[in-house]
């Protein structure tokens, strides 16, 4: 007997699971849908050029894929420091040249609280610019540490590792957060850098303006030789056109060397879940261990419910993961210490929907997908995203739905302290049997009354980037 979200035989491609959660990194990064699988291709095509052997040839593959693991970690500096979307600001900063002064200042004063009045905008403005080089370099710092020590926790190979953790070094040592230079940058960094934001020029603007920009930058963003590499690729060749054409998983599987292919149990997707789960959790200082609480609960509720282990497996990843779609919302409205507005509540919306495209790209996850993304629904017909009542809600779905409250309701947020589990009790027994679950509920009660869970880490200055304190105080 199979369970939902076990691969069938115990087995399957690490290649599948991780093309498909690259789907995740390029909704945090603003990038459109495929945007890592599409690097992956070049990259895999200049590391073709230069003959790498099939073990570095793994490295590289894995490392393109996930080269944006650490991408949520800096997501809510660039909100406040910007005050503006920061999906809007990651996609624009790939296309424009940052070493260049007035380039930058162009781009800071496009990015700068849009739409609001000019003395509001003036004041951000000196904000970022007081920050200058040091701070842009911090921002790109926890970005490229995050990153490599969620690829280490994949148990990704230390080249890929370090690859990513030197994704946005330059050719002439301007780039971030090192200033490494030349050969000091590892030789898979350079064709990840050359790789992303090649992809970035070819999908906004067409082919040959990318050849037009690698050439611009050869020498001093990229590699003189991963440049060359790539103009042996000419722009006519049917390779630019399949890219465009057909950039989905499977497709990015075949590159992957034959003589190298990683298959993961299922020890090793409970651990690639919970790798996910910090790049969720970094996205807000909010809810900066959300998703663990939140599998936690559900395992502790689904244990006296009479769970049996795969079951209870099974559970945790849908937990893991059923915040997933947060990473396609603005930090703008995730860490707001106000009342969203209705568009805003909308946008929050939306993270259910998201949840679900992404977990069905993934096949030994598309059974979790509609479970864990309907964390929302409620049993009277309030939640969303899919509408759903009563007996159409699964009970997975049931306990996931009261431990998403009762963990929101435990933890800090930006407009009140964290509850005692008296009061979270209180609040979610009046949902009992009218929206939520009676009989989890009283599990949960159980749970709660015998100390079964930690308390939640308060979210006080310390755990909060101190830096990102001092941008919410500067922009308030
Ligand atoms: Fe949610
Ligand atoms: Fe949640």
């Amino acid at each position: 007997m199979s369970f939902p979200g076990t691969p069938q035989g115990g087995l399957v491609k690490q290649s599948e699971v991780l093309a498909g959660l690259s789907y995740a990194l390029d909704l945090t990064e603003g990038q459109r849908a495929g945007h890592s699988v599409r690097s992956c291709l070049i990259g895999m095509k200049l590391g073709e050029v230069f003959k790498l052997p099939s073990a570095q040839r793994s490295a590289l593959f894995y490392a393109l894929l996930m080269k944006d693991l650490g991408c949520s970690s800096n997501s809510a500096r660039f909100a406040a420091l910007f005050g503006n979307n920061d999906h809007d600001i990651k996609a624009d900063i790939k296309n424009i040249d940052w070493t260049r002064a007035l380039e930058s200042f162009k781009f800071v004063l496009r990015n700068v609280a849009p739409g609001q009045f000019f003395l509001k905008r003036t004041w951000r403005l000196l904000a970022v610019m007081a920050r200058g080089p040091e701070g842009a370099r911090e921002v790109v710092r926890t970005r490229c540490e995050r990153g490599a020590d969620i690829a280490t926790m994949l148990g990704l190979a230390d080249e890929s590792v370090q690859a990513i953790r030197a994704l946005d070094e330059h050719w002439d040592g301007m780039g971030q957060p090192y200033a490494k230079k030349g050969e000091e940058i590892p030789l898979l960094a350079r064709i990840l850098n050359l790789a992303q934001t090649f992809e970035v020029f070819y999908t906004t603007h067409g082919v040959d303006n990318a050849y037009d920009m690698a050439a611009a930058r050869r020498g001093t963003w990229f590699d003189p030789e991963t440049v060359d590499a790539l103009f042996t690729i000419r722009p006519h060749d049917p390779f630019w056109h399949q890219l465009s054409q057909n950039s989905d998983i499977q497709s990015a599987m075949r590159l992957e060397p034959e003589d190298q292919v990683i298959t993961i149990d299922e020890d090793r997707l409970d651990l690639f879940s919970a790798a996910f789960a910090r790049v969720i959790d970094a996205k807000s200082p909010w809810t900066f261990s959300h998703s663990n609480g939140v599998a936690d609960t559900s395992v502790a509720i689904a244990e006296r419910l009479g769970f049996h282990a795969r079951q209870l497996r099974a559970l945790r990843r849908s937990a893991l993961l059923h915040d997933l779609g947060k990473l396609g919302v603005s930090n703008l409205i995730l860490d707001k210490p106000e009342k969203l507005t209705s568009d805003e509540y909308k946008a929050m919306q939306k993270h259910t929907e998201y949840t679900a495209a992404i977990l069905s790209r993934v096949p030994c996850f598309a059974p979790l997908a509609s479970e864990a993304a309907a964390h929302h629904e409620k049993l009277d017909g309030r939640g969303y995203h899919f509408g759903l009542t009563g007996s159409q809600i699964s009970l997975n779905t049931r306990i996931l739905a009261v431990a998403d409250i009762c963990d929101a309701l435990r933890a800090s947020r930006p407009y009140r302290a964290g509850l005692s589990n008296d009061r979270v009790l209180e609040i979610i027994g009046r949902e009992a049997g009218v929206a939520l679950d009676a009989q989890v509920v009283d599990a949960l009660r159980s749970v709660l009354l015998n100390d079964a869970l930690e308390q939640p880490a308060d979210v006080p200055a310390a755990r909060i980037d101190v830096a990102l304190e001092e941008d919410y105080k500067q922009a308030a």
